[in-house]
Formats: structure tokens, C-alpha cells, sequence
């Protein structure tokens, strides 16, 4: 269902405060919502902390495709309005929805409430993307809680995920050139190298790959990387890129 009565005093609102001379954010004075909406959906400065470098489209396509082959950890967004429940079924608002990925990825302080501007114009924004071809049903996302060994792959298979799942953070593999986020460590070797055997089996270190992919920033392991559902990346596909950063099998 769309939300045509929300969504009209969205746009007044955010039109409303678009036009407002000496706001910050909203330096375009005729911009419309949804054009403002679209332009903070790639900007980085809508978690208000310097310490963030992720935009919404580090993570999310727009529209499905959008991002070529990327894989991205975070569903596309086109009729994200109309679906019944977010996040694998553990939200079912869809502000509550964006603040968890304000808070946890981008660490915004304070979450954003329904008036707030930023808010009023990614959900212009949201709204105006077609919502057809199946684009408004719930999209699965499977977190994978226990975690086991996961055996080797295709080497050469898991080059090409690293480029499409992991280069946009962590920059290329080895040197790390490119990265977006100063922390996100070189791959693997700077990962290897702060588990040195000795401290850590090979068992160990191939788990830690596995823990992080898989968590991301949740179940204890903290930080702001996004965990990969097996839907947007498979166990198969995870022992490809083990096989390509040359982790051991049998560890
Ligand atoms: C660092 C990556 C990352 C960033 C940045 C990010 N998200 Fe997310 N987002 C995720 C992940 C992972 C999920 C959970 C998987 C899913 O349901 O899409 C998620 C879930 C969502 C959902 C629920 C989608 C659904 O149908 O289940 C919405 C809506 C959303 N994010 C909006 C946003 C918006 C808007 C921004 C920018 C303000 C943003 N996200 C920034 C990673 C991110
Ligand atoms: C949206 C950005 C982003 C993406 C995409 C991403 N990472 Fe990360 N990753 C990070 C950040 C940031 C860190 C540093 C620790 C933290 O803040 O979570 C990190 C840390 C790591 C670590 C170090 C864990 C440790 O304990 O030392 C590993 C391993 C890792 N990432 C693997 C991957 C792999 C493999 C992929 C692709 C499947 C990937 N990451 C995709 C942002 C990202």
C-alpha cells in the first residue's frame, strides 16, 4: 500500500524547509524533496560525525541494479515504503529500520524522528522509486549466527567477489589501496598479521574472516562493517574468498 497522505506532507514539509534561507543542509533553496532526498542518500555528512565515510549507497542500491554487480550488504531500497517488516522481520518501522543503520554503520549520535528533515526527505526520496516487480515485498536476510569452518573454493571466483563485495571499504586486496574507511584493514594481510600464529591457529584465523563477514558489527564482535547475509553472499561464495586471501584447507 502506498502512504499517499504521509508522503504529500512529507514533501511540503521538506519543500517547506528546503526553502529555508541559512539552513545548513539544505543549500539548494529550490530543490525539491525528493532531489534533496536523493542527493542525501549519497552523502556521507547525514550522520552529522566526521568520523563517518559511509553514505546509505555504500550499502543499498536505489533501485536494484543500480550498482552494476555490485554486492552490497543492505537490500536496494526501491519500495522499501510499502514492505511489511525490514530487517529480516526484526523491525517493522521503516524509520526505525534507517536509524538502526544511522547508529550502528554510520554512528549517528541521536536516531532521526518523523519530523526531521533528513528524514522527511530520504522518505520523499524512497517514495518517488518505482515499487514494482516485486520490489515492495519483504526482502529475506538470514544473519548467520553459529558460525563453522567453511571449506576452500574457487580462488580466482573469490578475486572477483572481493572486488564487488569488499574493494568499496577495504580497497584492493594486499595493499589496500583505495579504501574508503581509513580503518578498514588491509586484505588479509593486515588482518593476518594482527592474529599471528602462535596466538591464533590457521582454524582460528579463517574463523575470524568467517565471524566478521558473517556479524558484521553484532553478535559481540562491534565496529561498523556490515554483516552479509547468506543472501547476498553464500557460504560457497565466502570459501572462494578464503581460497583467494590464502588461507589454508585444511587449516
Ligand atoms: C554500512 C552499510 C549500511 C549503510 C551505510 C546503511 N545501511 Fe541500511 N542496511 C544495511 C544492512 C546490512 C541492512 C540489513 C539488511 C537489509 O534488510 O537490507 C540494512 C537495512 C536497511 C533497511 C531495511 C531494508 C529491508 O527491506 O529490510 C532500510 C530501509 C535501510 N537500511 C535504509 C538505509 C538508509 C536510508 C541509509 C542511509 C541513511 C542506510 N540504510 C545506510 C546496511 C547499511
Ligand atoms: C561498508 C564497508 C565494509 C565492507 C563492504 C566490508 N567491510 Fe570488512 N571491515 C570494515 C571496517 C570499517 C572494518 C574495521 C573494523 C570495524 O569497524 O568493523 C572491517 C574489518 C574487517 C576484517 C577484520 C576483522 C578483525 O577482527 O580484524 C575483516 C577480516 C573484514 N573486514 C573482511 C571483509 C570482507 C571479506 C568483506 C567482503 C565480503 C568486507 N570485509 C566488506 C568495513 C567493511
Amino acid at each position: 500500500m502506498r502512504a499517499p497522505r504521509s508522503l504529500a506532507a512529507a514533501l511540503a514539509c521538506a519543500a517547506l524547509l528546503c526553502g529555508c534561507p541559512g539552513d545548513p543542509e539544505t543549500k539548494v533553496v529550490d530543490a525539491t524533496a525528493v532531489d534533496h532526498g536523493a542527493a542525501l542518500f549519497r552523502d556521507p555528512s547525514i550522520a552529522e560525525t566526521r568520523f563517518n565515510r559511509y553514505s546509505c549507497s555504500t550499502c543499498h542500491e536505489a533501485v536494484a541494479g543500480d550498482a552494476g554487480d555490485a554486492m552490497l550488504p543492505g537490500a536496494p531500497l526501491a519500495g522499501a515504503v510499502e514492505r511489511p517488516h525490514y530487517w529480516g522481520g526484526q523491525e517493522v518501522e521503516l524509520l526505525g529500520a534507517i536509524n538502526h543503520c544511522l547508529y550502528y554503520f554510520m554512528t549517528k549520535d541521536l536516531p532521526w524522528t518523523a519530523d526531521d528533515d533528513a528524514a522527511q526527505a530520504i522518505y520523499a526520496y524512497l517514495e518517488s522509486l518505482p515499487s514494482d516487480g516485486g520490489a515492495a515485498e519483504a526482502v529475506p536476510f538470514t544473519p548467520v549466527y553459529e558460525l563453522s569452518q567453511i571449506p576452500a573454493g574457487d580462488a580466482a571466483a573469490g578475486g572477483r567477489i572481493h572486488e564487488r563485495a569488499c574493494a568499496s571499504c577495504h580497497g584492493r586486496v594486499h595493499s589496500g589501496e583505495g579504501r574508503l574507511v581509513p580503518r578498514a584493514p588491509a586484505l588479509p594481510d593486515q588482518t593476518l598479521e594482527e592474529h599471528p600464529l602462535g596466538e591464533y591457529t590457521e582454524a582460528d584465523r579463517r574463523l575470524v574472516f568467517i565471524e566478521k563477514v558473517r556479524h558484521g558489527g553484532f553478535v559481540g564482535y562491534g565496529g561498523q562493517m556490515p554483516p552479509f547475509s547468506r543472501e547476498v553472499l553464500s557460504d560457497e561464495e565466502l570459501g572462494d574468498l578464503l581460497s583467494f586471501y590464502g588461507l589454508p584447507w585444511p587449516p
